[in-house]
């Protein structure tokens, strides 16, 4: 229920919501410059790699306006303030990919050949729990993480690898979100709603599994391979899983 006047005590996501405002930042903030220093193969297998991530950002636009509702509604206006900053950062990685791809003069792979992306979506969308949401929205930035630190990597110097830190920072305090909101959730959550949420994990992880496959191609042009990118992934999750408290070291 929403409170016209309510006391917003939580200062740790009061503090989170307003690093969120100071931190937004504009397409002009970026130099779109010194593209022509990456050649034409591997501008086009960016365009191939960056479809996930960029279909990513539009999902996280719908999970964040699914969610925040659930949570302001719950009474819970601290974290809603914040998630309303995470829907404007989202916008702008969506935005700016979309600019990227004019930029680079390349075009996205066609969704009939990423269908495991529609998939990864519909699965996220089944969610109508919030904390089942904020865990699927973790993953997802896990994942947009991983794209946007090897394009950082491979392109540093051009406007992929600037575009790509500046987006990691934001990326950051979405994870900061999702661990703060986590851990207040979880302890009030039983066993078999914990369990859901790795169940969660392991659809969204055999999900992946076969994009990779299909993205393997494009890959290897800019050295790298799905295995690689997979392992990292799990890696990182597997950490968040176990600093949430969702099983031990040892069952890992
Ligand atoms: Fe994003
Ligand atoms: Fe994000």
């Amino acid at each position: 229920m929403i409170h016209v006047d309510p006391s917003m005590t939580d200062e740790e996501f009061l503090r989170l919501f307003e690093k969120g405002i100071h931190a937004q930042w504009g397409t002009d903030a970026i130099d779109w410059g010194l593209v022509e220093t990456i050649p034409d193969a591997k501008k086009e297998a960016l365009g191939h790699l960056i479809t996930p991530v960029y279909l990513g950002e539009q999902t996280a636009m719908l999970g964040v306006s699914s969610v925040l509702p659930m949570i302001l509604t719950g009474g819970h206006p601290e974290p809603a303030l914040y998630l309303a900053s995470m829907g404007l950062d989202e916008a702008r990685h969506f935005r700016n990919l979309n600019h990227l791809y004019r930029v680079l003069g390349v075009e996205p792979l066609a969704s009939r050949r990423l269908p495991e992306m529609w998939r990864y979506h519909a699965r996220l969308l089944q969610k109508h729990d919030p904390v089942q949401w904020v865990f699927g929205i973790l993953i997802s930035d896990l994942f947009a993480k991983t794209f946007y630190g090897g394009f950082a990597d491979r392109f540093p110097d051009s406007v992929v690898g600037r575009l790509s830190r500046r987006t990691l920072q934001d990326e950051a305090r979405h994870q900061a979100f999702s661990d703060r909101y986590l851990n207040r959730m979880l302890p009030t959550m039983d066993p078999d709603a914990k369990h859901e949420l790795l169940v969660l994990r392991d659809d969204l992880f055999r999900i992946m599994e076969r994009l990779g496959e299909r993205l393997r191609g494009s890959m290897e042009v800019l050295d790298w391979s799905p295995e690689e990118f997979l392992t990292e992934l799990w890696d990182d999750t597997e950490k968040w899983v176990r600093r949430l408290g969702l099983v031990s070291a040892t069952e890992v």
